[in-house]
């Protein structure tokens, strides 16, 4: 499967991704609000194989997509979708990109093209995010897409050590459709 936009592909990493989803994902930075950080290439690897294993869209899953240079295949980040159990349920996804690909609108395009589909294709009426207030650059890309803010648990998910707290964000079919 594969998805094209302007300027990116998304389709299914392989196991020659690991060095490069390693070095990322690896990255502090990139890592910080984030569940999985992959000690070594190994385990980017597992993960990549892991993933393999599972058909793109099955319910009740996370399913990552590498994110692509459309013209020259390099990774430059990945999505997971969470696709659940019955398309009553909101569709919800995560991005990361490397830190040298940030602020180029590639998380944008990424999200718009999922967006569509979502709301399109598959069906979803409703969409959500949850995002730590402090990972700045996520809430002005859901701010960006249109996403409204729905709440803010305060210090509500113990996380690597500490309590911190879990902004909600939610967009209806109706609201994507209309978002400039
Ligand atoms: C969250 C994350 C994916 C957002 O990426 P991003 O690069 O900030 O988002 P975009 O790709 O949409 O880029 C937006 C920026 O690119 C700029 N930009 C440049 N060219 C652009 C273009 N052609 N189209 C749109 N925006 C463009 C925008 O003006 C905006 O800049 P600003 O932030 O200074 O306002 C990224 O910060 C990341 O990987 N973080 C680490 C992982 C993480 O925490 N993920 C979320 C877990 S919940």
């Amino acid at each position: 499967m594969a998805i094209v936009t302007a300027r990116l592909r998304l389709d299914r990493l392989v196991a020659a991704d690991a060095p490069a989803l390693f070095a990322y994902r690896g990255d502090d930075a990139v890592a910080r609000y984030q569940g999985w950080k992959p000690a070594d290439i190994a385990a980017a690897g597992a993960f990549i194989a892991d993933q393999a294993r599972l058909a793109f869209g099955t319910a009740d899953s996370w399913c990552q997509l590498a994110i692509r240079d459309k013209a020259t295949g390099e990774l430059l980040g990945d999505v997971g979708v969470h696709f659940p159990a019955s398309t009553d349920e909101p569709i919800e996804f995560g991005l990361s990109l490397r830190p040298e690909r940030q602020g180029q609108g590639f998380a944008r395009e990424v999200m718009a093209a999922l967006l569509d589909l979502a709301f399109g294709e598959w069906a979803y009426r409703r969409a959500v995010g949850s995002v730590d207030p402090r990972n700045v650059s996520s809430m002005a890309l859901l701010r960006s897409l249109g996403f409204r803010q729905e709440a803010h648990h305060v210090e509500s998910y113990f996380f690597r050590g500490e309590w911190v707290d879990d902004v909600i964000f939610a967009m209806l079919a109706r609201e994507w459709r209309r978002h400039p």
